[in-house]
């Protein structure tokens, strides 16, 4: 097993990090792409803090890019590819990116009404709780997903056993929650993507030699508070981390390139132990204390 530490303080890799990164914002601008598309959900185990880690072990010319657990997308807007297939098994999830794909402005139209107060917070919250929800449009149910979201404690997107939205109302003073710039930049760079709901095995119908195909599952749990794995109703347990190794097996059969993340734990270096197995840090992000955001201990799981 090859473990290679990133090392905060290297200055010749965080040079050739910067070379690397400067690169990708080149490739950006001679696609035109107007502003600077970025997630527009918090989304728990968003991968935003990371990329920089990340880059170095990123393959250099990305033909086809398929990410099947997208989420809030980090990695997709980071590396903006021309061609990209998003997989995610969260409907609520999909629909928003749909949504801001084919009808950005009337969106944006929903989202100015909103209000940030906690009976209105309730309220919208409260939908998914009536036979008539399914009434709604798809436009005003990603409008409600987008208000959640920003208004909501601590950015998280949690749902109980039957599926509805339980966070409670954030308080903050002046969240964004109609960010037409990076809507309408969002929505441009989705021109070019499939976007699939549907569980993570589906990848293995897409992915071919040309594929760069990036997985960021919910994590192994490193200790109870530590886990945080309800982005849906059913719990990615262990069974579904052997599931996702066999994936990731048919994948490298098929000649794709894939990376993966995870925690840093025995049961997932043995798993993957034949496989090329870096250890990056990252803030834990989801703890609402602030001073237990230490640095913590993930992999990166290559077959190149
Ligand atoms: C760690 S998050 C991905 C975060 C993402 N990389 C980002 O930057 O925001 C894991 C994602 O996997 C999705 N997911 C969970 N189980 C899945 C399954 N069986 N198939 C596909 N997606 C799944 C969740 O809905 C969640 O969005």
């Amino acid at each position: 097993m090859e473990l290679t530490e990133f090392v905060d303080d290297n200055k010749e890799k965080r040079t050739q990090n910067s070379v690397l990164i400067e690169k990708r914002i080149k490739n950006r601008k001679f696609k035109k792409i107007v502003g600077n598309p970025h997630p527009f959900l918090k989304w728990a185990g968003g991968k935003r803090q990371l990329i920089e880690q990340y880059d170095e072990y990123l393959p250099n010319d990305i033909e086809e890019y398929i990410e099947p657990f997208v989420g809030g997308g980090a990695m997709f807007f980071y590396l903006l590819p021309d061609f990209a297939i998003l997989i995610d098994n969260n409907p609520v999830l999909i629909n928003t990116y749909n949504v801001i794909k084919n009808n950005v402005n009337e969106l944006l139209k929903l989202l100015e009404k909103h209000e940030n107060n906690s009976e209105y917070y309730y309220n919208i919250r409260s939908l998914d709780r009536h036979p008539d929800f399914d009434k709604l449009s798809d436009i005003e149910k990603a409008s409600r997903t987008i208000y959640l979201n920003r208004c909501c404690y601590n950015g998280l997107y949690r749902v109980n056993k039957k599926g509805q939205f339980n966070v409670p109302f954030g308080r903050y003073k002046n969240p964004i929650f109609c960010d037409k710039e990076n809507l309408l930049a969002v929505h441009q760079s989705l021109q070019n993507v499939e976007l699939i709901c549907d569980s993570f095995e589906k990848v293995t119908e897409f992915a071919t030699e040309n594929s760069f195909i990036y997985m960021d599952p919910p994590y192994v749990p490193i200790s109870d508070t530590a886990s945080f794995t309800s982005y849906t109703k059913e719990d990615f347990g262990k069974e579904q981390q052997i599931k996702l190794k066999k994936v990731f097996e048919t994948l490298d059969k098929k000649g794709s390139k894939v990376m993966l993340s995870n925690s840093y734990c025995e049961f997932i270096l043995d798993l993957y132990e034949k496989y090329k197995i870096k250890i990056v840090y990252a803030t834990r992000a989801i703890n609402s204390n602030a001073s237990k955001r230490g640095k913590i201990k993930e992999i990166l799981i290559l077959n190149y």
